[in-house]
């Protein structure tokens, strides 16, 4: 892609840190504009922190000063930045808007305003709310069930409404389940995993009988690149994996790789409004050459062992902040 200069929101996040890294090995510029919420580690981009092409920028996407002065000689707008958990959405519901919704709209009128050729809106799965049974593709209708999944759904009708109404060049992204190495340690499998470690107990939802799609980090991202270069103007991407897999089957896995017993699962209450199954059809993200590549048994192995040797990563996290919210969730379990 030669010197394209990116704008990259939320790049001290999980996805958008991987993100990072494989823009600047491709010899991209990048500004990594991120706020560094609890979430939102320096630590994930490290080892490109003194790289010339990457350039860090302390920051809300919400404040329209800091991204009006971040625009000149942007190529395009990549935007993870979002609160991004359903069950803090369902404990605190209005800081999700704030980011998801309102935060998407300053950034794309910015981006607007300053003739940005593209704008990658990464959205997620969950806006097509539950699917039973089979696969959705992108013309699903929108019925997200949780507070964070309307929001990232408000974000994405923004996103189109600027495609139309202002010809803002937008292209939306929304992928499945995501894992690997450096994911905040409240989602389902660094959770289990950094627990299952410690020898703590593992808290299942209702019956674990809830069915997600997986994909890899590196898959996913691959993906958000595919749409960037090749994705059509005004078009929505899904971007799925291969793997279909009960909340019950992951912990297994994990107890299986961490060398644990089964004593550690605690079944506690449902997820309010919790979505029963995902499935996704991302045929049209394929039709322009991308497939993903990390089969999923090896991907979660390789997973396990990143926590097992990166103990210095997530021990700071696990106190603090994540202590608050983890007792507000699930009590002392
Ligand atoms: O589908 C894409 C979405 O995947 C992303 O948009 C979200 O940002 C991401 O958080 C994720 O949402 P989920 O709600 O599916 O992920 P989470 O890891 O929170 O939960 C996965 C499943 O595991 C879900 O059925 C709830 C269940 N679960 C989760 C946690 C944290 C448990 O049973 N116990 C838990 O403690």
């Amino acid at each position: 892609m030669g010197a394209i200069k990116l704008l990259v929101s939320g790049g001290c996040g999980f996805i958008g840190s991987q993100f990072v890294r494989t823009a600047v090995a491709r010899d991209a510029q990048v500004v990594n504009l991120d706020k560094l919420t609890y979430s939102g580690n320096p630590e994930n981009v490290a080892d490109i922190a003194d790289n010339p092409n990457h350039t860090f920028v302390q920051g809300d996407i919400s404040d329209p000063e800091i991204v009006d002065g971040l625009m000149d000689g942007v190529d395009a707008v990549i935007n993870f930045a979002a609160e991004s958990h359903v069950d803090r959405s369902i404990l605190d519901p209005t800081g999700f808007i704030t980011t998801d919704v309102l935060g998407t709209a300053v950034l794309m009128q910015a981006a607007h305003k300053h003739g940005v050729s593209r704008f990658v809106q990464v959205s997620t799965d969950e806006v097509y709310g539950p699917v039973p049974e089979g696969e959705v593709d992108e013309n699903a209708a929108l019925r997200p069930s949780s507070p964070y999944s309307a929001s990232k759904a408000g974000g994405d009708l923004q996103a189109l409404a600027f495609a139309t109404t202002f010809g803002l060049d937008v292209v939306i992204t929304r992928g499945a389940n995501t894992y690997g190495p450096r994911q905040y340690p409240e989602k389902l499998i660094p959770l289990f995993v950094t627990n299952a470690l410690d020898r703590l107990g593992l808290p299942i939802y209702g019956d674990g009988q809830q069915v997600r799609n997986w994909i890899h980090v590196d898959d996913h991202c691959a993906g958000i690149w595919t749409a960037l270069e090749k994705g059509e103007s005004g078009r929505v991407y899904n971007i799925a994996g291969d793997q279909y897999a009960t909340n019950m089957e992951i912990t297994r896995l994990i107890l299986e790789h961490t060398e644990r017993g089964e004593d550690l699962i605690r079944h506690v209450s449902d997820r309010p409004g919790h979505d029963r199954r995902y499935g996704l059809d991302a045929s049209r993200l394929k039709a322009l050459g991308w497939d993903p590549e990390v089969e999923f048994a090896h991907g979660l192995e390789e997973t396990v062992t990143w926590y097992r040797e990166n103990r210095s990563w997530w021990e700071p996290i696990k106190s603090g902040e994540y202590r608050r919210y983890y007792e507000r969730q699930y009590g002392t379990t």
